[in-house]
């Protein structure tokens, strides 16, 4: 500690957050339910480190991304070593299926994760560069049931949440068809450079389809006649994405193609997808993924083909309203000293099956019910001199403020 006393205080880093009070109750909410959703489609649980070599990344997200190119908080540690905090959560998966030779073992793995992420990005609203995704990734399956089944679960977490999205559906083609898909752009494209943005000029030479996504207004205009990537799929490609499109009909899941969705990262083969919201301004992508049949083989790996999605969780907190986590909350409360002995023996046995606050000063009904409230109790149960004299227990329920007073073994 350096001994000159600094006066201002330290603070979290530009679009670095900390999760407290409410959004800390829904934060976990999500992350339970989420999980309990991933696991009932056969997904289990994988945790990789945040810290990962640099040259992760530019081999799988890819070089020419802004994500590697731009915004990775990337530096030397101490061992000489090109290090970053993962961007994002594929690529460290994927890295970890290879190293431990699940690729040689063959068969299918299913797996979910949660955790933080980081881009330097500028931060605004829904843009954050430390931010948290729950993902999923599948390995050993190329039919494209799995694509619906991915996409399925997505809409069931979202559904869980009551959350309003437009899906948006693309494919990406393989490496039969979209080299000379891009080809054909590049073509087109060359001739519209000196009218596209600067950023799309660049992008002509070092990944022409991120052309195709271009927020600039100009430059959306002036690709309404570029070919379309799903009018030059190969035959296998193009009968794929039509299976997709037959399941989800046939499962009632409403989406939209859009052939300019190519996604920010290059591992992307075949199927992509994003779910976006109306309800939270600019950054309206809740979630994306996609299918990634080679990127085991890139990453070193035995070719095994690849699917998977994160959800944005600072985003899709958003549009959760706390008064739909549903979760009963009791908070115990004495009304007279001798009641406290009582009330931790209580706490203890309705803590099995539900959560159960307990205040130990004594304090009259209105002082409960105040601190109950700050507490977002939902339940409020108090014990006094006569509840102790006749083994009952008072409760108010304060969401629809039903009162009663019960024997002790019913609570
Ligand atoms: P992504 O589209 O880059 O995909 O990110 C997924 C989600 O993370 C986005 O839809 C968004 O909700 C959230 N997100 C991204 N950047 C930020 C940010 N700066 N601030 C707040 N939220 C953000 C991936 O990361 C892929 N790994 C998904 C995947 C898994 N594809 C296959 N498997």
């Amino acid at each position: 500690m350096s001994n000159t006393i600094v006066k201002k205080n330290i603070q979290s880093l530009r679009g670095m957050n900390d999760i407290l009070g409410e959004e800390s109750l829904l934060f976990t909410y999500f992350i339970e339910n989420a999980a309990r959703i991933a696991k009932n489609y056969g997904f289990s649980y994988f945790e990789t480190p945040i810290l990962e070599e640099t040259a992760l990344f530019k081999r799988s997200v890819g070089e020419s991304s802004d994500i590697v190119n731009k915004e990775m908080y990337q530096f030397i540690d101490k061992g000489k070593n090109d290090v970053c905090l993962r961007p994002e959560g594929t690529a460290g998966v994927v890295r970890s299926f290879v190293e431990n030779k699940f690729d040689r073992a063959g068969g299918t793995y299913r797996w979910y994760y949660h955790g933080p992420m980081f881009r330097y990005e500028r931060p605004q609203k829904g843009r954050l560069r430390e931010f948290h995704q729950f993902g999923a990734e599948v390995f050993g399956i190329s039919s494209v049931y799995e694509d619906a089944n991915i996409i399925m679960m997505l809409k069931d977490i979202l559904d869980f949440f009551k959350i309003g999205f437009k899906l948006q559906l693309n494919s990406l083609g393989c490496q039969t068809c979209m080299p000379p898909y891009r080809e054909n752009l590049v073509k087109h494209l060359t001739n519209l450079k000196p009218e596209l943005c600067e950023d799309c000029n660049k992008r002509i030479l070092t990944n022409p389809i991120r052309v195709l996504d271009c927020k600039n207004d100009n430059c959306q205009r002036l690709l309404y006649n570029a070919p379309k990537i799903t009018n030059n799929l190969c035959e296998n490609c193009d009968t794929d994405f039509e299976k997709l499109k037959e399941i989800l009909d046939f499962n009632g899941i409403a989406y939209e193609i859009d052939t300019n969705l190519v996604r920010g990262l290059d591992y992307y083969s075949q199927t992509a997808f994003e779910f976006t919201s109306s309800e939270i301004g600019a950054q309206s992508a809740i979630a994306g993924g996609g299918r990634y049949d080679k990127l085991v083989e890139f990453l070193g790996g035995r070719e095994t083909p690849g699917i998977g999605f994160a959800i944005g969780i600072e985003r899709l907190l958003e549009l959760i309203k706390m008064n739909e986590t549903n979760e009963e909350v009791f908070y115990l409360g004495a009304l007279s000293d001798e009641a406290l002995n009582t009330l931790t023996k209580i706490a203890g046995m309705k803590r099995k099956t539900n959560k159960v606050l307990i205040e130990y000063t004594p304090r009259g009904f209105g002082k409960h019910f105040k601190l109950a409230q700050k507490q977002n109790a939902t339940i409020v149960s108090l014990i006094g001199e006569n509840e102790l004299k006749d083994g009952t227990i008072y409760t108010k329920n304060l969401i629809t403020g039903e009162e009663k007073t019960i024997k002790v073994e019913e609570f």
